[in-house]
């Protein structure tokens, strides 16, 4: 009996003992996991800093120095503008033409361009990269559109290639152990049909090259036109992430209809060809009423009921909306308020910062 005893109380002992041992092992596995994991991992939860146009609230937009900074800052991606050489590079800019922020005039006086205008479709990269970069002009072109940040007087810059970009990050990524994404934007789809240049398809085989293939992959492609986001999922098949911008009609960027878009059909249809949306800022927030509460669209839940992520642009330290004090009113608004999946800034350290101190990620 007193054996028999024994023996179920020892087996008990050694079951408990692995059920223990088990549970111990699972424990230190999580935690391993736990440690192992980078601590930049795009996790569907994590509210993303997108360095607008690089860090370009310090360094002139879209540099290689002002994309090295935004890594530094510790941005999760960088976003880029796309445009074509005449001869079919992909070159890194916001605008079709190259008068804003090179000194395009001054390398090339005898070439007349369009209105005084030229556009990058008009040039080879050999003459692109005799250009330098500085501070974006105003619209008059007498001065810089943002006083007080990097001097405008500087033309320290080359204009890169998205290449260049790509090149760099992956440097970074050996370098330096961080993965920081790319979020690029697909510029004037129209025009460069007229020049028989077709940006989306460029875009693609680069990232290819680059192993960028699958959604998982630490990159966003967007546009402000709905048909550039339907070739690319559709025609091309591209399984990369896709957002579709959101402007205002009356910015004449392309025969997408935004006033439809912003509706909840709208918003349905771009669940067809896209993963999220960048609405503008002022389609989220509009102000505060004469009771000092926020003034919200419902832009952002209905694109959640609909599993869009939301990723609003551009948020400035330099260019305030009225409704909000500082920065930091801001960022609280768009991150704890209406809980927004990431914004584009100019000033990734301090969403950074801002993000880390609320410990929202
Ligand atoms: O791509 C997001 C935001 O950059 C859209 O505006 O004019 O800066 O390209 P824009
Ligand atoms: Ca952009």
């Amino acid at each position: 009996m007193n054996l028999r005893l024994d023996l179920v109380l020892t087996g008990h002992f050694f079951i408990m003992f692995h059920k223990r041992f088990l549970l111990v092992l699972i424990l230190c596995g999580f935690v391993i996991l736990y440690l192992t994991i980078p601590s930049n991992t795009f996790a569907s939860q994590e509210k993303l800093v997108i360095a607008h146009r690089g860090a370009s609230g310090y360094v002139p937009e879209h540099t290689l120095e002002g994309a090295v900074l935004a890594f530094a800052m510790k941005a999760d991606f960088l976003e880029l503008d796309v445009v074509m050489t005449s001869d079919g590079h992909l070159i890194v800019m916001h605008d079709l033409t190259l008068n804003a922020t090179t000194n395009v005039d001054e390398i090339f006086p005898d070439r007349s361009g369009t209105n005084g205008k030229h556009l990058s479709m008009e040039f080879s990269l050999a003459e692109v990269k005799r250009l330098r970069v500085h501070e974006r002009s105003n619209k008059r072109g007498s001065g810089p559109a943002f006083i007080g940040r990097f001097p405008y007087e500087s033309s320290l810059f080359e204009v890169p290639t998205l290449e260049e970009i790509l090149k760099l990050v992956n440097g970074l990524k050996k370098s330096h152990g961080r993965i920081m994404g790319l979020y690029i934007e697909i510029k004037g789809a129209e025009i460069h049909r007229q020049y028989n240049l077709d940006p989306a398809a460029e875009l693609l085989a680069i990232l290819e090259r680059y192993d960028y293939l699958e959604a998982s992959d630490p990159i966003w492609i967007q546009s402000f036109d709905a048909e550039v986001l339907k070739t690319l999922r559709h025609k091309h098949k591209t399984r990369l992430k896709l957002v579709q911008l959101i402007g205002e009609n009356r910015w004449r960027l392309s025969a997408t209809d935004f006033d439809y878009l912003k509706t909840k059909t709208g918003l349905k249809e771009v669940v067809g060809y896209a993963d999220g949306i960048g609405p503008w800022m002022n389609h989220v927030v509009t102000g505060k009423n004469l009771a000092g509460d926020l003034k919200l669209t419902g832009i952002v839940s209905i694109a959640h009921q609909l599993n869009l992520k939301v990723h609003p642009y551009t948020m400035r330290e330099d260019r305030l909306p009225d409704y909000v004090e500082t920065f930091e009113d801001l960022l609280h608004i768009f991150f704890n308020v209406v809980q927004v999946d990431g914004i584009f800034t100019d000033f990734p350290d301090q969403a950074v910062k801002y993000l880390e101190k609320t410990s929202i990620n």
